[in-house]
């Protein structure tokens, strides 16, 4: 008899539970991972403060001087254990064509084998905590209930800072209501006796989606998204499945508001891969010369998207919190970023100074000595003579949105926000201009389908290699890309024959070198230049110059009060180097080989119009 009440593990289900499927998969899951016992999480304050407590008692968390950082914690990872891993991630969907040339594929039978294998007896010696999460408002019509089943209980103060968790998702849920199963195992059971380390985790990892049946299920891994479901897993490989579904759209997008000094508000998504400037675009202060503009968070990391029946595109943030890259991360590049850490913050691989605060490279001046985050001491000597780092390049702090000072008041709508601009950004040392109007909705699906990137900490692997990363959504889509570039094509098609006017779309580059290998555009608030230019093409005030891919600015079309930038130094992150484009195209048209089945007929001959008038340049 398999049920976990005939081993003697009663389910407890507290009485705000009433989902009958939910109370049944739990009580499965339970007799297969076999844990200790069974948590029922209610997302109170008081819940997230005693397992805060159990994380420092058992060593996994630090807790921080309560004078400088309140309420706030530190947790080192396993250094195996500190990024997603991309080729470990699958999507299982019925057939590999399904799940397309971008993504691990294993026939759905043969991977529900291999989990029930690693999952059997996984959780011997610890909690099953049941999280229920909401990603979007509580019971708007467009958010979506997931319940994570976790062994990790720094899992589930993480998913009550990043998500809507708590015993209210059951009174959405109700007794029939719908909800993702999500279940994760760090992989790590304990015999008797047998003492528990500080992050468990496993060699093996599997990051798992069925997209047909809507399920994750995550082996091995307590680090961000391998572990936290609600957010890579769910919100955008889940998610554009749905969106497909649909008609509507799960992307790896920051939602943002401006507000020019006479008062009109813009909203704008950009999609910029893992550790490319999301966070820091979102949370933008405009520098001196821009008296009177203002930018709001409403998202950092993804956005989904729905046309309304007027013809709109409305974006909601599924999530409720921020799981941002700490290094890098100072008071003059972001200093709405910093204020949001001033408090009740969870941090994860950065560095205890000696008078148990946090330090990360770029932060500022550095400490003197600090614990690194493998739990070595560190001082700047050993940083010279070693190389080592004090806090990892993938450090990340998770905090509540509620803590971002410059939080959008509508950042909780369920209504959402109406799109007007969409910014496609990659991290590219050469080639690519600080920014590019497309011509139109499909020009601006080739700009977005044929973004290159080089790679970043936010994932394991080798760094610093440009690969494609389409819509910065490589490893995020959950179907195949082609399908998901013809979704895209599909809409803007739907809504321009409704008579829409369709957002802008832009591509950005803020991260081209100069000689000396410098960044040659200097960034983070002065971004604010280039948003501010797309705002004048809104409004139809500035011409703008076109060339071979689109509409660029000329060097008077910014504004550049407040900022020495020259006409030549503009040249260095604007030029166009026809010889790299030609190689460039190379690169799309390989990318389109790799893409060939269902790759939009649109997209190859918007290439081949490119090509062809390279060829004449
Ligand atoms: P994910 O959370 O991984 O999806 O990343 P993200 O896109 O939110 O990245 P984030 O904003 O946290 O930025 C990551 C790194 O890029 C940090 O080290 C920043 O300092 C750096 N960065 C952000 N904006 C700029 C910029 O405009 N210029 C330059 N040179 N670096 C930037
Ligand atoms: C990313 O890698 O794009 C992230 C961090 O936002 S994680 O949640 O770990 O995926
Ligand atoms: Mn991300």
């Amino acid at each position: 008899m398999n049920s976990p009440v005939m081993q003697g593990l009663n389910l407890h289900a507290p009485a705000f539970v009433k989902n009958a499927r939910l109370i049944a998969w739990v009580a499965d899951m339970a007799a297969l991972c076999k844990p200790d016992a069974i948590h029922w999480c209610d997302g109170s304050e008081d819940e997230y403060q005693r397992m805060c407590q159990q994380l420092v008692d058992s060593g996994t968390f630090v807790r921080l001087n309560e004078a400088i950082r309140p309420n706030s914690f530190l947790a080192r990872s396993d250094p195996s254990d500190v990024a997603r891993v991309e080729d470990r991630t699958f999507i299982c969907s019925a057939t590999k064509e399904m799940a397309g040339p971008t993504n691990n594929w294993i026939a759905p039978g043969e991977m529900r084998g291999t989990l029930q294998g690693l999952f059997d007896g996984c959780m011997k010696g610890r909690t099953m905590y049941v999280v229920p999460f909401s990603m979007g408002p509580l019971g708007s019509p467009i958010a979506h209930i997931g319940i994570e089943l976790s062994d990790s209980p720094y899992v589930v103060v993480n998913m009550k800072i990043m998500t809507r968790m708590g015993r209210s998702v059951h009174e959405v849920l109700g007794v029939d209501g719908a909800f993702v199963p999500c279940v994760h195992s760090v992989g790590a059971p304990l015999a008797k006796g047998q003492a528990d380390v500080n992050w468990p985790c496993n060699k093996t990892k599997y990051i798992v989606h069925f997209p047909e049946t809507r399920e994750i299920w995550s082996y091995g891994s307590g680090y961000g998204g391998n572990a936290l479901l609600g957010k890579k897993c769910f919100a955008l490989r889940i998610a554009s499945n749905m969106g497909r579904d649909e008609g509507w759209l799960a992307e790896h997008m920051l939602i943002l508001g401006v507000t020019n000094p006479q008062g009109r508000k813009y909203h704008v998504a950009a999609a910029f891969p893992s550790a490319c400037g999301k966070t820091n675009f979102a949370m933008l202060i405009p520098p001196s010369g821009f008296d009177g503009w203002k930018v709001t968070t409403i998202g950092d990391d993804i956005a989904w998207i729905k046309p309304t029946a007027d013809g709109k595109l409305r974006a909601i943030n599924p999530e409720a919190g921020y799981f941002g890259v700490a290094p890098g991360t100072n008071t003059l590049t972001n200093p709405n970023c910093m204020a949001s850490l001033d408090r009740d913050v969870i941090f994860t691989n950065v560095a205890l100074t000696d008078d148990g605060d946090v330090w990360w490279e770029g932060m500022g001046e550095p400490p003197a000595h600090a614990i690194d985050w493998q739990g070595n001491d560190w001082t700047p000597q050993i940083a010279k003579d070693s190389g080592a780092k004090a806090a990892h390049p993938n450090a990340r702090f998770t905090v509540a949105a509620t803590n971002n000072p410059a939080l959008d008041e509508a950042w909780d709508d369920p209504a959402g926000v109406v799109i007007d601009a969409f910014i496609f950004g990659g991290r590219r040392s050469t080639t690519v201009p600080l920014v590019t109007e497309a011509r139109n909705w499909v020009e601006g699906v080739y700009m977005a389908a044929t973004m290159g990137s080089e790679t970043t900490a936010a994932a394991a692997g080798q760094q610093g290699v440009v690969r494609r990363d389409p819509f910065a959504m490589l490893p995020f889509a959950g179907y195949n890309m082609s399908d998901y570039f013809q979704h895209w094509l599909d809409l803007g098609k739907k809504l321009a024959a409704a008579g829409a006017k369709l957002p802008r779309i832009y591509t950005t580059n803020w991260f081209r070198k100069d000689a000396d290998g410098k960044f040659a555009w200097p960034g983070y608030g002065e971004n604010m230049r280039v948003l501010k230019w797309m705002i004048d093409r809104i409004e139809g005030q500035v011409p703008g110059k076109e060339h071979v891919f689109g509409v660029s600015p000329a060097y008077e079309e910014l504004n550049w009060t407040g900022l020495n930038f020259s006409s030549t130094q503009f040249h260095t992150v604007t030029s166009i180097d026809t010889g790299a484009w030609r190689q460039e195209l190379q690169l799309h048209a390989e990318l389109f080989q790799q893409l060939a089945y269902h790759l939009p007929r649109e997209l190859e001959h918007t290439r081949a119009q490119i090509e062809k008038k390279l060829a004449a340049a």
